[in-house]
């Protein structure tokens, strides 16, 4: 049999996706349902949520769900509609995070929109992470966890907020991973790059400090997304940060050799 021919186990396995709306999570919540894994797609943006649902490979697999999860009660009621829509939850892929704005920077971001910020990406992840974990801990089932963090959690970004909750989830992951792992729950971070999806505002010429001449796209973070998620392709990964990027990472103020005489 072939190693990468059935990464999931539908029978047993389903997902919840945050962000599922738009940009990288709404790829990796078609991927899932394209794997034929049952998946709650969740956004705060109705008709977003509603046209990915639409457009995936196979609708009847996913579930929209509109929530704020900024809002804890929001969190819990996600919790409940997951599991009565579409059975116990092994994977969750954390991707929703609130909008960039390059006027927020450290002098001028405001309390509310600092506070948005944790709350949906540091607070909701955590919260629905543990909660479904400690369903799978009493299941005795094992699961896989993805947060989507950024080369911004370590370097600035000229966003506090967002810079500092990106910080916080890579931690998270690190926590997470070693304290579910005796569970067989794994957890892992997925580090994009500079992906043009939509929350990144792209200016083309960026291109020119990646290695491989691009900017990224949804797409090309959905088939890694998979891998790590999957309990037979990554059995062993756990507490990793995947950076997808096209080698972006690597720029420093030295530029590449000029290579001219080739
Ligand atoms: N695009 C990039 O270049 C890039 C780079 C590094 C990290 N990331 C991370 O990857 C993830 C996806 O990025 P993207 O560019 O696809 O983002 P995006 O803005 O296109 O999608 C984010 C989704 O989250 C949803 N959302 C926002 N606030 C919400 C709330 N309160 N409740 C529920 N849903 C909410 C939005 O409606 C949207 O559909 C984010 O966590 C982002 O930080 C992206």
């Amino acid at each position: 049999m072939s190693l990468l021919n059935t990464p999931f186990d539908p029978a047993h396995e389903a997902a919840l996706v945050t962000g599922a709306g738009n940009g990288i999570g709404r790829a990796i919540a078609q991927a899932l349902v394209g794997e034929g894994v049952r998946t709650v797609f969740a956004d705060v943006n109705r008709e977003t949520v509603t046209a990915a649902v639409q457009a995936s490979p196979r609708p009847e697999l996913a579930v929209p769900w509109v929530c704020d999860l900024a809002d804890p009660g929001a969190c819990d009621a996600l919790l409940a509609e997951a599991q009565s829509a579409v059975g116990q939850v092994t994977h969750f892929v954390h991707s929703a995070s609130p909008p960039r704005r390059e006027a927020d920077h450290a002098l001028a971001v405001s309390r509310e929109t600092w506070e948005q910020m944790r709350a949906v990406n540091v607070d909701a992840g955590f919260h629905l992470a543990r909660e479904l974990a400690r369903k799978l801990i009493a299941a005795q089932q094992p699961g896989s966890f993805l947060f989507l963090t950024s080369l911004h959690a370590g370097t600035p970004r000229n966003l506090p907020h967002y810079s500092t909750s990106k910080a916080a989830l890579a931690m998270l992951v690190k926590e997470l991973a070693r304290t579910f792992g005796r569970f067989g729950i794994r957890v892992n971070a997925l580090v994009p790059g500079a992906i043009a999806a939509g929350g990144f505002v792209a200016d083309p010429a960026l291109a020119r400090h990646i290695p491989l001449g691009r900017l990224g796209r949804s797409e090309d973070l959905a088939p890694m997304a998979l891998a790590v998620l999957s309990n037979r392709v990554s059995a062993y990964v756990t507490g990793a940060a995947i950076v997808v990027d096209g080698g972006l990472s690597l720029t420093n103020w030295f530029d590449p050799p000029a290579l001219d005489d080739l």
